[in-house]
């Protein structure tokens, strides 16, 4: 119990200041609860608005592919340059040291991987990401696949139900499936979607018209960088997306797979943060990268 010596009467109160009503920087998310807000706001920076996301997910439906075979050796260097980490449960646990003060985006379903039919998944129970500390879940949602839709959207709205008990963000990615037109009306209802179940992150992809697909979607949209192009588009990439009002990236492997990793999130990092454009960032790749090594065999 305090000392209840000394109990001095109250004096500053401030009469005729108005209290401060503080607003939220983040499109659509003024009236979530206190938690949710603070979750995000350690995602997304709340001076620019934006975030860079380091997708390493991939090993839960690809296996090691290139650049996430050690994470210990890949990843784990880049941490420091990323505003949030989006993996796993099995390799945050495994591999991501606990001292890291990066907040996680946790992905939240699995159940098929490359060589089965994808999407078919199932979701974490919720008290786990808890556990984990996430700042929030990442939840597949198969938008126009015919076998797919119906569940994935019920994984996605039951996630947000759990994301509500525990002031837990929900992130929607929308899936790409083979048959679907990558374009900005595809993209526009997939992220629509998301949002209207609740998601309060979508991730998507870039593609022409894309500022039609962040207008006519009420929460933030960060996009994906899909399959490894040459530095200086994935930069464009970036920068048309942040230019179309894109909340920032969840981007792996035009990060991990890149020549000199670390250079290129840094690059994208200037791109998304201080709105640097794509060949301003690409000299800034080539300057950190430092002279190229050549293999001798
Ligand atoms: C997709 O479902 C994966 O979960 C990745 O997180 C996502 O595609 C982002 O990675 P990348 O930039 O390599 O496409």
């Amino acid at each position: 119990m305090a000392d209840l010596d000394d109990i001095r009467d109250g004096k500053e109160y401030g009469i005729g200041v108005s209290q401060k009503t503080e607003g939220y920087f983040l499109k659509g998310s003024g009236n979530l609860d206190w938690g949710m807000k603070d979750r995000l706001s350690r995602i997304f920076n709340p001076t620019t608005g934006k975030t860079v996301m380091l997708a390493f997910d991939h090993g839960f439906l690809m296996g090691p592919t290139s650049g996430v075979e050690r994470i210990d050796l890949s990843i784990v260097p880049l941490i420091e340059h990323a505003d949030c980490l989006m993996c796993t449960r099995g390799v945050l646990r495994s591999l991501i040291p606990t001292t890291s003060r990066k907040p996680v985006c946790l992905r939240a379903d699995a159940g098929t991987t490359i060589l089965t039919e994808m999407n078919d998944n199932v979701v974490l129970d919720p008290v786990d990401a808890v556990r984990l500390n996430a700042s929030a879940i990442a939840v597949m949602v198969a938008i126009g696949d015919p076998n797919m839709e119906a569940k994935t959207v019920a994984n996605l709205y039951n996630a947000v139900d759990d994301g509500l008990e525990f002031g837990l963000p929900v992130m929607g990615v929308t899936a790409v499936g083979k048959d679907m037109a990558r374009d900005a009306r595809y993209f526009g209802m997939a992220a629509r979607v998301c949002a209207e179940n609740g998601a309060n992150i979508v991730k998507t992809y870039y593609t022409e018209g894309f500022e039609k697909v962040v207008a006519c979607c009420p929460v933030p949209i960060v996009i994906a960088g899909g399959k490894k192009l040459p530095e200086l588009e994935a930069l464009e990439l970036a920068y048309n997306a942040i230019q179309s009002g894109a909340s920032g990236v969840d981007m792996g492997r035009n990060v991990f797979q890149s020549e000199s990793p670390a250079a290129m999130i840094r690059a994208v990092s200037a791109v998304v943060h201080q709105g640097m454009t794509a060949k301003d960032a690409f000299q800034l790749f080539n300057d950190e990268k430092g002279p190229s090594t050549v293999r001798v065999i």
